[in-house]
């Protein structure tokens, strides 16, 4: 291994302690942010997650409120309990876990939160916000990705940065955000002609496509630094996108799957919350 190990873990830990420090003094002046999560149905990675959530959200210092719906629920059912929570003053932020059983129209169900509160950043006017260079909320694997390049390279101008997958949540709010940091950005995905000759190229390369060591070694271009989205779970337990022992031969720096990108999803969601609840007391 000759890669700089890029410990998100680590990264997380310290920017929790940094919000709880703040909400410690937003407490002082009387109030207390909120997040509330929404959770429809029983997927067993989805519970995960939002029992993960609640549990830092408290840990930090803000109030969680957790809802968890059927999931044969009416999305009439769903919307109504969004405009409660909208019109909650002591809930600043809500989430609704994603995917939603298939019944339900997931874009009209996320555009139905207060963009205010939309802490995932999936609203249509924060991804256009967050396109057109306005301040917005934004997606949080994303800026968790973005925190970690920016720690460990300084600036990210002019550099070449490949981006592998086009999801509404991580790839295209990715390569937004690279390009706000003046990098000059190529989005791949399923249909791109000649990836690795693309990914040798990149400087930086993130890898969002949700397939087990997708990316090979020699993909790399010696020296880059590879964010490694993938969260795959194999018979070898948890893995990432890339092949993580042959990568860290050639790559300058690369984050571990687990301890990676994972831990800043979770803390750039309390960071979220915290600045909608600056936001919405001035
Ligand atoms: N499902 C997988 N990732 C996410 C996320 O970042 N936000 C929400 N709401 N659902 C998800």
């Amino acid at each position: 291994m000759t890669a700089t190990l890029i410990d998100g873990k680590a990264f997380a830990a310290g920017l929790r302690e940094r919000i709880a420090g703040h909400t410690a003094a937003m407490k002082e002046r009387g109030i207390t942010p909120g997040l509330a999560v929404v959770l429809v149905g029983e997927d067993p990675a989805s519970q995960v997650y939002v029992r993960s959530k609640g549990k830092q959200t408290r840990e930090t210092g803000m109030n969680s409120f957790e809802h968890r719906l059927p999931t044969d629920t009416p999305e009439a059912e769903l919307l109504a309990l969004i405009e409660q929570l909208n019109e909650d003053p002591s809930v600043n932020g809500i989430l609704v876990q994603l995917p939603l059983p298939g019944h339900m129209d997931e874009a009209a169900v996320i555009n139905a939160i207060r963009p205010e509160k939309d802490v995932d950043g999936f609203h249509i006017l924060n991804v256009g916000r967050l396109a057109t260079g306005q301040k917005s909320m934004v997606p949080c694997t994303p800026l968790g990705s973005l925190m970690l390049l920016r720690d460990h390279l300084g600036s990210l101008s002019g550099k070449s940065a490949v981006v592998i997958g086009r999801s509404n949540i991580v790839g295209k709010p990715m390569a937004q955000l690279l390009l706000r940091d003046s990098a000059t950005v190529t989005i791949a995905h399923s249909r791109t002609q000649n990836l690795p000759d693309l990914c040798r190229g990149a400087d930086i390369l993130v890898a969002a496509v949700g397939r087990p060591h997708f990316v090979k070694g020699d993909w790399i271009k010696p020296g880059a630094t590879v964010i490694d989205v993938g969260i795959n779970r194999t018979d070898d337990g948890l893995v990432g996108d890339v092949d993580f022992a042959a990568a860290s031969q050639v790559a300058g720096a690369i984050t571990p799957v687990p301890g990676g990108v994972g831990p800043m999803t979770i803390a750039c969601l309390l960071a979220n919350t915290l600045t909608a609840t600056a936001r919405a007391n001035g």
